[in-house]
């Protein structure tokens, strides 16, 4: 979604806002701009439709817009087009704003603005700010701003400069992410800890209807209400705002290289002296009595979801519902206290997750997260949190956050077996001994990249592509799809190999490429029947099975085979090749790979 960074300090603002907006594209944007204050309190403004390194060049790397304090952002569009009229920062004659989020009721206060003679340039939700921000100036900067955002409802996170206090920031939060950043004689505001990475470890995260008034030398935080409110400073380590390619060429490779690493991290965190922890209070209590599991997540969290769904039903024996959290807010799910609600999220930031937890939580659900990004929104608002030690993920399309997701639900899958006894030790740790060789089986298929770089090389690619697979592989064959349609922009299906038949196969014609997933040796004649199906129609199959299962092979048109593991954990290590090759397809075709066109990282509005 929208980034956003805010600069007041003893620098020239224009290099600051660069050089954080570069750190902020990876969350996916399709315009941006900057507006700086100079000496004489004028705001001058540069923006474009392209990347931010064409500001650079349009304000002749910032001669065009001197001054010290300044705003920027990257924007995804959701109210407009993606054009230079919609770009942000929008401006009133002394304001100038960036906002991310959804005004809900702009619409109306756009009508009286009009009314009072306001001229809108842009279609935007945002551009109302400036204008009730200039309507409401009477007093000082900070008084209008609190009038206008009482007006204001729906989800925003919005930093403003005014031209009457050219060394002053106001930045605001009500349901969109915002920080802080403390540095030295120079402060900043923005829409995440990367934003600022270059320039201070010291933030601190604005709750829902805080105020900052950001000052060189200093940041005061009011409520909304316009109280003082005192902040903790959090100092953020440096790994948490690494963001280097470390060499390779994209994001996406190298977080695909980090997960046995990211892996290892994750579960040794949860396998303390080689037993299982999952430490928060009452959780134990809560795991006794409940009667169903509730998984709410969107995208690969959601696929995350339903991979673990077979160990959480296998192992524990509890019923477990997994849920798209966009659908599940607007549903009515039979939620007691007796329901386990589970979010995943590797930002802890996406809005239907957030408004899928609220629910869950007025229902009286016992809600656990599942996060990558410490103190997030999600993390901040279950009753027990257990984070993916995954690192920073910076690649649009996620790799390592959706495989150390899969190890905390599977190690917690197993904890709550235990704690309801419905597993033998000698099982458990029979289990456990298989995860720790996940790390090394990832490895395996990491080691199969030239191979997996000829087969996207060679392939080739009709209208579409299909992916089947049963139970654990079918899991797999989702987040496989998604991950190929997202960089690659190559439609694919995803389907349960024996649901084809009623209805999409008749989409299988001569050439279709169709990627079986055959790693579960239980059901492997029923998915030779399926393959069989397919290729009597026409389809080129390219099957993945288990070292040792040589009967697909015969059947395929390509096999491939993946190290042994047992199905519950293989998800774990068979999606590896599946991002391999969804990889060096959008390589092959050129693609944007770390910002696929129309997506963010975060996705921050519903
Ligand atoms: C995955 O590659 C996607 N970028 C997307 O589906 C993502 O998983 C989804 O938006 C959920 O994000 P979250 O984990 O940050 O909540």
């Amino acid at each position: 979604m929208c980034g956003i960074i805010g600069y007041t300090g003893k620098n020239k603002a224009s290099t600051v806002l660069f050089d954080s907006l570069l750190n902020l594209e990876y969350r996916g944007y399709d315009s941006a701009g900057v507006a700086v204050i100079d000496d004489n309190k004028n705001i001058n403004t540069v923006k474009t439709v392209n990347r931010v390194q064409s500001l650079i060049q349009l304000s002749e790397n910032g001669e065009k817009i001197q001054g010290k304090t300044g705003i920027g952002h990257t924007r995804w569009a959701t109210h407009g087009s993606p054009d230079i009229k919609n770009a942000h920062p929008h401006l009133s004659e002394k304001f100038a704003v960036v906002h991310n989020g959804i005004i809900e009721n702009y619409s109306l206060i756009k009508k009286e603005l009009i009314k009072d003679g306001f001229v809108f340039k842009s279609e935007t939700d945002t551009e109302v700010v400036p204008f009730l921000l200039e309507k409401n100036y009477k007093v000082s900067f900070l008084e209008s701003v609190i009038k206008t955002v009482q007006k204001l409802s729906g989800s925003f996170a919005l930093v403003i400069l005014c031209k009457d206090e050219p060394d002053t920031l106001i930045a605001v939060k009500k349901f969109s992410p915002l920080i802080i950043g403390f540095g030295e004689n120079e402060n900043f505001a923005a829409s995440d800890i990367t934003a600022v990475s270059n320039y201070t470890q010291k933030i601190a995260y604005l709750d829902d209807g805080e105020i900052a008034v950001i000052k060189p030398d200093g940041i005061k935080v009011y409520s909304i209400e316009g109280k003082l409110v005192c902040k903790e400073i959090k100092t953020v380590s440096r790994e948490s705002l690494s963001i280097d390619k470390n060499g390779y060429e994209h994001f996406m490779l190298k977080e695909i290289y980090e997960q046995p690493q990211a892996f290892t991290k994750t579960a040794e965190h949860y396998l303390k002296k080689g037993d299982l922890s999952f430490e928060a209070s009452g959780l134990d209590e809560v795991i006794r009595k409940i009667e169903k599991i509730h998984i709410v997540a969107c995208g690969s969290a959601y696929h995350a979801g339903l991979a673990a769904k077979f160990a959480f039903e296998e192992l524990s024996g509890i019923e477990v519902n997994v849920e798209i959290a966009s659908e599940y807010r607007y549903s009515f799910p039979f939620i007691s206290d007796k329901t386990l609600v589970i979010a995943v999220s590797q930002s802890g930031e996406t809005a239907d997750t957030i408004a899928a937890l609220k629910l869950a939580k007025e229902k009286g659900a016992y809600t656990v997260a599942v996060v990558n990004v410490k103190n997030s929104t999600i993390s901040r608002m279950c009753d027990s949190v257990f984070y993916t030690l995954a690192g920073s993920e910076i690649a649009v399309a996620t790799t390592k956050g959706y495989t150390t997701q899969l190890c905390v639900l599977s190690l917690f899958a197993l904890y709550i077996a235990r704690k309801r006894n419905r597993i033998e030790t000698q099982q458990l740790h029979k289990f456990i001994e298989e995860i720790k060789y996940v790390p090394l089986k990832m490895t395996e298929v990491l080691y199969m990249a030239e191979d997996i770089k000829n087969l996207a090389y060679k392939t080739v690619i009709n209208s579409s592509v299909f992916f089947i697979g049963r139970n654990t592989d079918y899991a797999i064959s989702q987040e496989a799809s998604l991950k190929l349609k997202e960089i690659s922009y190559i439609h694919s299906e995803s389907y349960a190999a024996g649901e084809l038949k009623h209805g999409t196969i008749s989409l299988i014609e001569e050439g279709t490429t169709v990627f079986a997933v055959c790693c579960n040796k239980d059901l492997e004649d029923k998915m030779i029947s399926n393959i069989k199906e397919v290729r009597a129609r026409g389809a080129f199959v390219i099957s993945v099975a288990q070292v040792g299962d040589k009967n697909i092979g015969g059947i395929s048109d390509k096999i491939f085979y993946l190290p042994r593991t047992n199905r519950l954990f293989s998800p774990l290590i068979h999606i590896v090749f599946f991002q391999l090759l969804s990889y060096y397809i959008a390589l092959k075709k050129d693609c944007d790979i770390d910002k696929p066109r129309n997506l963010a990282k975060s996705v921050t509005v519903e």
